[in-house]
Parts: structure tokens; C-alpha cells; sequence
């Protein structure tokens, strides 16, 4: 080997190092177990939480399952979902698809306070929606897995954002497809993370236009099937209470592929999901997942992952309270 190529070589792995340093001071580093030195209590402590939450409503765990996706989506698993309005800053809690919508933030403010009197300053919110989420799927009867910790909260919020990126009820799968695919979540994922909707129930509002007027035709949409419609026309009738609420699946608080036999079936709830067996692009996810809960299962552990990796490369802290970023000495100073 001549000189200059080893040269050439150092030089490259350096450029190389150089980089890696310059990413890893972009994003945090997530691993299992990130909390069994500081905390090891941590995981024990919020599947407690969820567990208790759910003697009192059984939806609660849906609910907190849902402030993931909405989390992870905008900006990344920085628990920005959770920071309330400000006079300076519009939160995502009054966004389109959060607003009389997303609930159960108290079940996230209990969790906080437990970690807090075990070890103060130490667990990020971002990481209790993400071991909350997975705790509200076991104790549904869903799979089981281990997640990934050491995220970081953020110091922002943006309702715009939120606004700009979080799907409408409307939405159909191909829009959805493209959707998760700028996050880098495949179609399976698609699929088989909408399956998070064998639990929990949605608004009147989210599917009055189905009822009456798909796509401004005046009619119900045709994919609806006639007892499922029959059904949905009593409970959510014209004029009625919008925020009257409906089952998503026939096993609302059992996590299983029966979301799945119901969208084979017309009776899926949301236009996203009855699209998602109507068009052919993910219409065969659909039937598999529909047939093999194994598989469902397996996809859908994968799915939280990817979704649960998403980092937004922002500077971040552990905040003390979920919904307020911490006081810092400048604020102080500004506010005396
Ligand atoms: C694929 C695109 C998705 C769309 C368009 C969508 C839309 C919706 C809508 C409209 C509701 C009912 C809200 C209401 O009427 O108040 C809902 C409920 C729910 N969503 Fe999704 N969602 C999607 C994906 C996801 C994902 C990826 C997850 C979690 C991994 C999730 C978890 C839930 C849960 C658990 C509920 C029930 C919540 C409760 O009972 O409080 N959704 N979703
Ligand atoms: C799906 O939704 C998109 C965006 O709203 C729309 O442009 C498209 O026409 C819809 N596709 C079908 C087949 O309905
Ligand atoms: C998706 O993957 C590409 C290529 O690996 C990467 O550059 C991009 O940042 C990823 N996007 C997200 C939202 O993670
Ligand atoms: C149905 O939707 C169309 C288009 O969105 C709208 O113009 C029309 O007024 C609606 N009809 C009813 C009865 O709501
Ligand atoms: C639903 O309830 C919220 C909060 O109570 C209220 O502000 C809103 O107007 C209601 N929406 C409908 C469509 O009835």
C-alpha cells in the first residue's frame, strides 16, 4: 500500500467520524433499559399508572395509545403533544384533529408525578407516552415489546404544524400512504399501525359526512354495509350530537385483528380506515392481517418502533411537568 493511500484513508475516516459526531449531537441516542441505572423502577411505575387508569375506564387506554402517533408525527417523540397553550405559543391541543379529540392527558400527568417523587429530573415525558402506549396495548391483550428510551422533551409546540400534518378523518389510503411514507413507514406499517383502532371509539363528526354525503354526493358512502349503516344512523343521526361517541371495532377494549375482520367486512368506522380495504394498494394487509393476528401483531410491534424513532434534532430537557417546559434563569430574569 503507497503512503498517499493510507493517507487518503485517514483523512476519510476522520471526515467519516467528524460526521457521526455531528449527527449524534442532533438526535439522542435511544435504547431499552435506557432508565435501569437512574430509574429502575421507571417502566414498573407508568404500566402501573396505565394499569390503575384503566380500572377507572377502560378507554383511557386507547387514548393514551393515540398521543404517539399524534406525538411522534409533529416534530418527532418529543411529548410536544403535551405542552398546554401558552400566551406565546399555540399548543397542538387545540389543533384540527386534537381539539374535543384527544383526551387522557391526566393519566400522562399522574404517570409524571409518580416518576418525579421516585427520581425527580430524571425520566423525559416523550419517553412516558412511548411506555405508556405500549403498556395501554399489553394490558388490552395486544403483544408485548421492548421500547426504546432516552428521548428528550421539547421546548416548543406548533399548532400549525399539527394542522399541516395530522390526517383527517376523510383521508383515504392512498393519501395516507403517502402520508407515512415521508416519515419512512411502509404501507404494511400503515396497515397495520391503523390497526391501533381495534380499541377505543371516535366522534359522530368524524363520520357524519360518510353517512350523508360522501364526497358531497348528498349519499352515504356505498362501502358502508347496510346493517353497519342501519347501526351507525341511530347513533349518529342528522342533526344529532356530533360528539356522540361510536365503537371503532365490535371488541372496542380488547386489542385484536377484529378491526381487521370488520373492515373485510364494511364495517370499518373512519374513511381512513374502510379505504384501506377498499383500494388495492393495501387492501392485501388488510386480508392478512384479518386472517393472522400473529402477523398483525409482529407488524404492528415493528410499526411502533419506526414510529417511535422519529427525533425532531432539537435541543431538549426533561421537563418537570408534561404540560409546561421548564423555567429557565433567563425567564426569571425576564419576568422580574
Ligand atoms: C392512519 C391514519 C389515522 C387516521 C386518519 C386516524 C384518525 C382517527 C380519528 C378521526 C379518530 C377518532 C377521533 C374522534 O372522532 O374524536 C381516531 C381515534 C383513535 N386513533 Fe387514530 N388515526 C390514524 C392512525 C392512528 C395511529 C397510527 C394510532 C396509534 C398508533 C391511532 C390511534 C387511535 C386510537 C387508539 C383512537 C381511539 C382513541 C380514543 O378512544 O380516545 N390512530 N383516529
Ligand atoms: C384520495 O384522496 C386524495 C386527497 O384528498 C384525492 O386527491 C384522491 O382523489 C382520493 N383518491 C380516490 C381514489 O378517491
Ligand atoms: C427517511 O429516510 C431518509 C433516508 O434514510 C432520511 O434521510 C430521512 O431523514 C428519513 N426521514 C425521516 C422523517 O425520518
Ligand atoms: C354535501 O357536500 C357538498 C360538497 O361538500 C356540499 O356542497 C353540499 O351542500 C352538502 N350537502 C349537504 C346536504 O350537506
Ligand atoms: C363538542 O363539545 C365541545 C366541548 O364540550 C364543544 O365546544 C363543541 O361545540 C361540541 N361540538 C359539537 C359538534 O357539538
Amino acid at each position: 500500500m503507497s503512503l498517499k493511500f493510507l493517507l487518503l484513508l485517514f483523512f476519510f475516516l476522520l471526515l467519516n467520524f467528524a460526521m457521526i459526531r455531528n449527527a449524534a449531537a442532533m438526535t439522542t441516542l435511544l435504547i431499552p433499559g435506557f432508565y435501569s441505572e437512574t430509574c429502575p423502577d421507571a417502566e414498573f411505575i407508568v404500566r402501573d399508572v396505565i394499569k390503575k387508569s384503566m380500572t377507572r375506564e377502560a378507554r383511557n387506554a386507547a387514548s393514551v395509545m393515540r398521543l404517539q402517533f399524534h406525538d411522534c408525527f409533529v416534530n418527532g417523540c418529543d411529548a410536544s403533544v403535551l405542552l398546554d397553550d401558552t400566551p406565546n405559543m399555540l399548543g397542538e391541543k387545540l389543533g384540527l384533529s386534537n381539539i374535543n379529540s384527544l383526551r387522557s392527558f391526566e393519566v400522562l400527568d399522574e404517570a409524571k408525578e409518580a416518576l418525579e417523587r421516585a427520581c425527580p429530573g430524571v425520566v423525559s415525558c416523550a419517553d412516558i407516552v412511548i411506555m405508556a402506549a405500549r403498556d395501554a396495548v399489553v394490558l388490552s391483550g395486544g403483544p408485548n415489546w421492548d421500547v426504546k428510551l432516552g428521548r428528550l422533551d421539547s421546548l416548543t409546540a406548533s399548532q400549525k404544524d399539527s394542522d399541516d400534518i395530522m390526517p383527517s378523518p376523510r383521508a383515504n389510503a392512498s393519501y395516507l400512504i403517502d402520508l407515512f411514507n415521508r416519515f419512512n413507514l411502509s404501507v404494511k406499517d400503515l396497515v397495520a399501525l391503523s390497526g391501533s383502532h381495534s380499541i377505543g371509539k371516535g366522534r359522530c363528526f368524524s363520520v357524519m359526512f360518510r353517512l350523508y354525503n360522501q364526497s358531497g354526493t348528498g349519499r352515504p358512502d356505498p362501502a358502508i354495509e347496510p346493517k353497519y349503516r342501519e347501526k351507525l344512523d341511530k347513533l349518529c343521526p342528522l342533526g344529532g350530537d356530533e360528539n356522540a361517541t361510536v365503537d371503532l371495532d365490535a371488541t372496542p377494549e380488547l386489542f385484536d385483528n377484529q378491526y381487521f375482520k370488520d373492515l373485510v367486512n364494511g364495517r370499518g368506522f373512519l374513511n381512513s380506515d374502510e379505504t384501506l380495504y377498499t383500494f388495492p394498494q393495501t387492501r392485501g394487509y388488510v386480508k392478512l392481517f384479518s386472517a393472522n393476528q400473529n402477523e398483525f401483531f409482529k407488524a404492528f410491534v415493528q410499526g411502533m418502533i419506526k414510529m417511535g424513532d422519529l427525533q425532531s434534532g432539537r435541543p431538549g430537557e426533561i421537563r418537570k411537568n408534561c404540560r409546561v417546559v421548564n423555567r429557565r434563569p433567563v425567564d426569571i430574569l425576564l419576568e422580574s
